[in-house]
C-alpha cells in the first residue's frame, strides 16, 4: 500500500522520543519512584492511577487499563490518526518522514494537490504578468500589502474571463479541476472558472500544500469573498487560513490570534503580527481549536464587539471548552464598534498591541460575565439559573485544574456551595432546581456516576466500608434518588458485617431494589482497588455537606416564614457557624 510508514522508521522515531516529554506536555505528571503518575485522561478519577514508565517508554492506567507507547498516547489523547501522530512526533524529534510515506490522503487526492498547486502558480503569475494585473496590484497596495508579503502568502490574481484557468491547466484536466473546486460544470456540458476577476488567497494545509482558495472581488461586487467548496482535500471545519505561514515564521509561537478575515491576517502580518490565522467564513470548531493548541498554549480570539461578534465568540467558547486541558489558555478580545483587526492595526499598531495585552478577557471571565449578564445575580433564582446554564458548559471541560478553577468560580459568583456546583457539573444528582439537562446523560460506562451510585457500588464491592458510612437515619434524609436504598444497605451491613456481596444481593431478592443492586454490583465504576476506601469516604463527605446545605435551606425557609422553633434557631446558628469555619 502506498503511503505506508515503514516500521523501521517508527522504531527510530520512538527511539528518539521520550514518552515523558510527550505526556508531560499534556498532563500534569508527578514523579513517583522510578515512574511518573497523573490523573488518567481516559477515565474520570480522583487519585492518579495513570503511570508512565521512562524505562519502558510506555504508559499504563491501572484504573481503566489504557496503555501504549508515545504514539498511541498522542493518537488517543489528541484524537489523531496514526500518520498525524507520526508527523507530530517526527517534527518534535526533528526527523524527516520518508517521502513516499508522508500523506494520509483521501483516495484520488494526489492529482488534486497537483492541480491546486498548478492553479496557485497560475494565479501568482497573473498577478505579476497579466495585462490586467495593475488593478489588482493597486488594490493590494491600497490596502497596504507589500509585494514581499503577497509573495509570502502566495497571493495571486484570477483575471476576468470564464476560462483562464481552464486553458492554462488544460481542458483534459477538467474533471480534476472540478473535483478541486476550481471550475464549475455548465448545464449543457463543459466547464467554466469558478474564480474570476478576484484577488486570490491560497489556503494551505499544515504541510504547506495548497488545498483551496478564497477570492476577493476588487470592487463592490457580490459575494465579497468566494471560497472553494468542500473537496476531498479541503474541510472548512478543520482548516485555518494562515496557520502554515504562521508556523513558518515561528515554529513555536507563544500565542496565536484567531481573526475573522483573510485581509485581517494579511494586514496583521504586514504589521509584524505573524501569529494570526482566520477561520474560513465558518464558526470556530473544536477541531480548529485542537489544531491551534497543537501549535501553541495560548489562543486569542478576536471578534467584533457587536451582537453578531459576541454570538460568534460564544460559539467559539463552547467549542473551546473540550480542548481546555491544563496549561492551555484561551482569551477573547472584543474590538470597538466598526473596527476590524485590519483597520485597527493599520491605524495604530501600538494601540492594537496594547488592546491585545490589556483587554483580552480570559475564557473564564468571558464565560462568567455572559452568564451573569443573563441571570440576575442578586436573586437566588437568578443564581440558581446561572448554575444551571453553566453546569453543562463546565461539564465539557476535561477534568483537571482548569475545570476545578471554573467550578470554584461558579460557586463563588452564584454564591452556592462548591459541592452543589461540582455535583451539577459532574452529572451528580441534585435537587431538581439545580439539575442541568445536559448532565443527565449516561456516562460512557452505561451508568451515570452519581455519589449515591458510587457509594452503593463500593459498598457492594467491599461491604466492610459500611462501618465508616453516615448513620442510616441521616442518609434517609438526603433528598436524592437512591438515598433510601443506600441507607438500607448501610443498615443491613452495619448489623451483619460479615454478609459479603452475594449475601447482600440475596437479601434484596424480590425487593424493588433488586435489579438496581445487581446493576451496580456489575458496574465498572473503575475505581482502582487501592482507591476504594478513599473514594467511599469522599462520597460520604459529599453527602454530609449536601445534608448540611439541605438542612440549612430548610431552616432558612422556615425562618423566612417565621416558623422557626427555638431549637431550630439554635441548629440554624450552629450550621451557619460550621459553614463559616
Ligand atoms: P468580512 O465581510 O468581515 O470582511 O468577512 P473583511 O474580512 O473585513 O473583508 P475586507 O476587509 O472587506 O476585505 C470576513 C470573512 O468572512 C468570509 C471570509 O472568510 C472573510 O474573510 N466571507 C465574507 C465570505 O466567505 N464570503 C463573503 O461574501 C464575505
Ligand atoms: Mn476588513
Amino acid at each position: 500500500m502506498a503511503g505506508l510508514i515503514p516500521q523501521s522508521f517508527i522504531d527510530e522515531l520512538l527511539a528518539r522520543t521520550d514518552i515523558v516529554d510527550v505526556i508531560s506536555a499534556r498532563l500534569n505528571l508527578k514523579k513517583a519512584g522510578a515512574n511518573y503518575q497523573a490523573l488518567c485522561p481516559f477515565h474520570g478519577e480522583k487519585t492518579p492511577s495513570f503511570t508512565v514508565s521512562p524505562a519502558k517508554q510506555f504508559y499504563h492506567c491501572f484504573g481503566c487499563g489504557a496503555h501504549g507507547t508515545a504514539l498511541r498516547f498522542l493518537m488517543e489523547y489528541e484524537r489523531l490518526e496514526f500518520p498525524d501522530a507520526v508527523e507530530i512526533l517526527a517534527r518534535q524529534a526533528g526527523v524527516e518522514i520518508p517521502r513516499e510515506a508522508r500523506a494520509r490522503e483521501a483516495p484520488g487526492s494526489g492529482p488534486l494537490y497537483q492541480i491546486l498547486e498548478e492553479a496557485s502558480r497560475a494565479y501568482k503569475g497573473w498577478l505579476r504578468r497579466h495585462p490586467q494585473r495593475q488593478r489588482a496590484v493597486d488594490y493590494l497596495h491600497g490596502r497596504g500589502v507589500s509585494g514581499a508579503l503577497a509573495a509570502e502568502y502566495g497571493i495571486g490574481f484570477a483575471p476576468p474571463g470564464w476560462d483562464n484557468l481552464l486553458r492554462e491547466v488544460g481542458a483534459q484536466a477538467a474533471d480534476n479541476l472540478l473535483r478541486a473546486g476550481l471550475v464549475q460544470a455548465r448545464e449543457h456540458g463543459g466547464h467554466y472558472d469558478r474564480f474570476r476577476d478576484r484577488i486570490m488567497f491560497p489556503i494551505r494545509d499544515r504541510r504547506g500544500r495548497v488545498i483551496a482558495f478564497g477570492g476577493r472581488v476588487l470592487d463592490t461586487g457580490e459575494p465579497k469573498y468566494l471560497n472553494s467548496p468542500e473537496t476531498p482535500v479541503f474541510h472548512k471545519g478543520r482548516e485555518l487560513y494562515g496557520l502554515y505561514e504562521c508556523l513558518q515564521a515561528d515554529r513555536k509561537p507563544a500565542d496565536i490570534l484567531v481573526v475573522e478575515g483573510y485581509m485581517d491576517v494579511i494586514a496583521l502580518a504586514q504589521n509584524g503580527f505573524r501569529n494570526c490565522v482566520a477561520t474560513l467564513g465558518t464558526a470556530t470548531t473544536t477541531q480548529h481549536v485542537e489544531r491551534l493548541f497543537q501549535a501553541t498554549a495560548d489562543v486569542v480570539f478576536c471578534f467584533d464587539g457587536d451582537r453578531a461578534g459576541r454570538q460568534a465568540a460564544w460559539r467559539a467558547l463552547e467549542n473551546t471548552l473540550p480542548a481546555m486541558r491544563d496549561r492551555r489558555r484561551a482569551r477573547f478580545l472584543f474590538l470597538p464598534d466598526g473596527e476590524d483587526p485590519d483597520s485597527l492595526v493599520r491605524s495604530s499598531r501600538e494601540r492594537f498591541a496594547a488592546m491585545l495585552e490589556q483587554e483580552a478577557l480570559p475564557l473564564s471571565e468571558f464565560l462568567f460575565r455572559e452568564l451573569m449578564a443573563d441571570n440576575d445575580s442578586r436573586s437566588m433564582d437568578g443564581r440558581a439559573r446561572a448554575v444551571e446554564s453553566a453546569a453543562p458548559l463546565l461539564a465539557r471541560v476535561p477534568p483537571g485544574v482548569f475545570r476545578d478553577l471554573l467550578v470554584d468560580e461558579l460557586a463563588r459568583v452564584a454564591r452556592v456551595d462548591r459541592v452543589h456546583v461540582e455535583a451539577a457539573v459532574g452529572g451528580d444528582d441534585l435537587p431538581s432546581a439545580l439539575r442541568p439537562a445536559a448532565a443527565t446523560q449516561p456516562g460512557r460506562h452505561g451508568q451515570r456516576r452519581t455519589t449515591i451510585r458510587v457509594a452503593v457500588a463500593l459498598l457492594l464491592e467491599r461491604p466492610t466500608l459500611a462501618e465508616s458510612a453516615l448513620a442510616p437515619a441521616r442518609l434517609r434524609r438526603i433528598d436524592l434518588p437512591g438515598a433510601d436504598l443506600l441507607a438500607e444497605l448501610v443498615e443491613i451491613l452495619q448489623q451483619h458485617p460479615n454478609l459479603g456481596t452475594s449475601g447482600v444481593l440475596e437479601r434484596f431478592r424480590d425487593t424493588p431494589h433488586e435489579s438496581t443492586l445487581w446493576k451496580l454490583a456489575a458496574w465498572e465504576h473503575l475505581t482502582p482497588p487501592d482507591g476504594v476506601e478513599a473514594e467511599f469516604l469522599g462520597a460520604m463527605r459529599k453527602l454530609d455537606t449536601l445534608l448540611g446545605r439541605q438542612r440549612l435551606q430548610y431552616l432558612q425557609q422556615r425562618l423566612e416564614a417565621g416558623t422557626l422553633t427555638t431549637d431550630e434557631q439554635q441548629e440554624w446558628l450552629a450550621l451557619l457557624r460550621s459553614r463559616a469555619d
